[in-house]
């Protein structure tokens, strides 16, 4: 199952059955607001796999007030990681679903070295991986974050100037207002970068040696990015 808000943005999906021995893994690493979520969504929808995106997850459980929306949130709207112990069940459970059999597309997930760690006791071993690792100036990425707008409902993900809703202030997809999410407040943000450069970053050079790592300048517009994440992994696809 291809992303659901990937496939009604209009993006094109692959006619491209794969078998398990095929299996596509790509992982997205990338500060907050470099454009993971937008590329892991259209990537995924292009090559017909689920994109499992954990923030969006957690989301979803904080919306639904269940248990462990009620344990995440308190984490999350002051921007600091989810323990990694309920983010490897959360994906553990996941990716032992039939849709992952064919590969997937992994959206703010690993971000320590304990998930990596987990990711490939889950999942084998990481050498086939696509790992994009995308750098924006900080100075855009605070312009992308304030100027984030996002659907409460369906979890599309719009930008005041880049990416705009066709009606203002309202969800291209399914008409819900548009809101700005709490972690992007000022004040939140400078944590989440903080805990991106003290906790995420290091994966890089962890996966420099054991994945297929591919850097991208994600300081350009949509497009052109997607166009390079396609001709990396349709060397492999
Ligand atoms: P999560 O939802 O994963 O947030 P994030 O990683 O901080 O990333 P963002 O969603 O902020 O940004 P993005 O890179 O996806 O950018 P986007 O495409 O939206 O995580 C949120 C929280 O959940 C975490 O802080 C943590 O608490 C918890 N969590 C989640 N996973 C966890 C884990 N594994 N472990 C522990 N805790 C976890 O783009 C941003 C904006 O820019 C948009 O408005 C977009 O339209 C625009 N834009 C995108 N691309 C471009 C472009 N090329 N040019 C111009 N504008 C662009």
């Amino acid at each position: 199952m291809a992303s659901p808000a990937g496939e009604a943005r209009g993006f094109v999906a692959a006619a491209n059955p794969r078998t398990p021995a095929d299996a596509v893994r790509v992982i997205f690493l990338g500060p907050p607001g470099a454009g993971k979520g937008t590329q892991a969504a259209r990537l995924a929808s292009h090559l017909a796999l689920p994109k499992i995106g954990t923030g969006e997850m957690l989301r979803t459980a904080i919306a639904r007030n269940t248990p462990l929306g009620q344990q995440v949130h308190p984490f999350m709207e002051t921007g600091n990681l989810v323990p990694d112990h309920l983010l490897l069940a959360l994906v553990r459970e996941r990716i032992a679903e039939p849709d992952c059999d064919r590969g997937f597309v992994l959206d703010g997930f690993p971000r320590t070295l304990t998930q990596a760690r987990g990711l490939e006791e889950m999942s084998g071993d990481p050498r086939a991986w696509v790992v994009f690792d995308f750098e924006v100036p900080r100075a855009e990425l605070m312009l992308r974050l304030s100027g984030r707008r996002w659907c409460p409902s369906c979890q599309a993900t719009f930008h005041l100037l880049n990416d705009p809703p066709k009606k203002p202030d309202l969800c291209d997809l399914c008409g819900t207002t548009l809101v700005q999410r709490e972690d992007d407040h000022e004040s939140v943000v400078a944590l989440r970068l903080q805990q991106y450069d003290e906790r995420t970053f290091p994966l890089i050079e962890y996966y420099r040696t054991r994945a297929r790592m591919v850097p991208i300048d994600g300081h350009r517009p949509m497009d052109v990015v997607f166009k390079e994440l396609l001709e990396a992994v349709e060397v492999r696809a």
